[in-house]
């Protein structure tokens, strides 16, 4: 946080009606200004330009002392996704993503149909090698610890395959061996499953026979047995009616408060409504990781800067944490244009003064983007421009 040192907040707004400042001390020539001071607008709606542009920046410090903006609202990880790749052969279906899964925290991943989505769930639980990049589950390696790493998982995958002619309760007793309980714990594990998904009704009945939303709660069942650290759902909401959805939503938020969960949707709508944070994906990349729930929804900022700087934005850019996502916007007057989205307002400020002591002239905070739909269709038009 030392960063934030040399920094004055210029409440007056300096004759500004639009907002306030902060004034950015830079210890080298910056052209154009004798004074060596960048600035940084924080609100208002009018990018600030040319006269801050500065000729060299320095290099971006590694990882500039900035907090990732996720870390406040909810406890530890326990899901840490890092430049995780994925090949099949010469395709690349999953490209440098990197995100966290917190305790009691419910992850969206969402992208349209191939961008990667269940390839990041197999990588996950353990079901496929990364390419490049690590998954850790609760600490634990998925490769290099791989048993420790699946013990702490739940997985219900897309269309689970369950047992048709066994009963519930015989299934999840089996299901429940498989993971190696026996004993009084295999003994709580179910009754704690059947109670959680509301299942005592038909404990006695035949799987084949049941309502598809009966049959999607005895899936997450199975995965609940063993109690798991992180629970992780393919698309659960495919083919359930709309009352089935719905129940659903309100039983991943229960389940949420013991284990963390993701989830992967292809329908915003969803997402929106169950989801912390919703990571969004297309083409394997991931293009942004947004707050959707509770008081610290996204904030992005506008980064403005001459066209043959660029490279040297891109890469000051690459240099932080606490971004969620970066965009490139349509030139405007000559001058190169960012999008940066911040997972949580409460990071805005940090992140907009790192980008000023890395030389980036003008950084101005922009409206929330309260709408998923909006920033899904702004990210994905914005990837055109690259
Ligand atoms: N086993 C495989 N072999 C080769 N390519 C694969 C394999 N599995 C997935 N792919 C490709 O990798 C890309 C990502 O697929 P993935 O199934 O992870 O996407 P998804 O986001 O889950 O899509 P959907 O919304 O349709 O479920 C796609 O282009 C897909 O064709
Ligand atoms: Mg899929």
């Amino acid at each position: 946080m030392g960063i934030l040192l040399g920094l004055r907040v210029d409440q007056t707004g300096d004759g500004d009606a639009e907002g306030k400042f902060l004034h950015c001390p830079r210890p080298r020539r910056v052209q154009g200004d004798e004074e060596g001071a960048g600035i940084l607008r924080l609100t208002g709606s009018t990018p600030t330009v040319d006269r801050h542009l500065t000729d060299r920046p320095p290099r971006a410090p590694a990882g500039l002392g900035i907090a990732p903006a996720e870390s406040s609202r909810h406890g530890i990880a326990v899901a840490s996704v890092e430049r995780l790749g994925k090949r099949y052969g010469r395709r690349q279906a999953v490209d440098g993503v990197s995100f966290e899964v917190k305790e009691r925290e419910v992850v969206g991943l969402l992208g349209p149909n191939g961008s990667g989505k269940t390839t990041i769930l197999r990588v996950i639980t353990g079901y496929l090698r990364p390419s490049e990049g690590t998954v850790r589950i609760d600490g634990f390696d998925v490769v290099r610890d791989g048993h420790q790493a699946r013990a702490r998982i739940g997985y219900v995958p897309e269309n689970a395959p369950l047992y048709g002619h066994m009963r519930v309760d015989e299934f999840l007793h089996f299901m429940g061996r498989l993971r190696g309980l026996r004993g009084g714990a295999l003994r709580r594990g179910i009754e704690s499953a059947r109670a959680r998904l509301a299942l005592e009704p038909v404990g006695d009945a035949v799987i084949g026979r049941l309502s598809r939303g009966y049959r999607q709660r005895v899936s997450i069942a199975q995965a609940v047995l063993n109690e798991p650290k992180l629970l992780v759902l393919d698309e659960p909401t495919n083919g359930l009616d709309p009352r089935q959805v719905i129940e659903l939503r309100g039983l991943l938020r229960t389940l949420a408060r013991d284990s963390a969960v993701l989830i992967t949707s292809h329908v915003l709508a969803e997402m929106e409504r169950v989801a912390d944070r919703v990571a969004i994906l297309l083409d394997g990349r991931l293009l942004t990781v947004h707050q959707l729930a509770g008081a610290g929804r996204g904030t992005s900022l506008r980064v403005r800067a001459r066209a043959d700087r660029a490279d040297e934005v891109a890469v000051a850019l690459s240099g932080l944490a606490g971004i969620g996502g970066v965009t490139r916007e349509e030139p405007e007057g000559g001058l190169a244009g960012w999008r940066v989205e911040v997972s949580e307002a409460g990071a805005a400020p940090r992140v907009a003064a790192a980008l000023c002591l890395a030389g980036i002239a003008s950084v101005e905070t922009v409206e929330t983007a309260s709408d998923l739909e909006e920033l899904f269709l702004r990210l994905t038009a914005s990837r055109a421009l690259q």
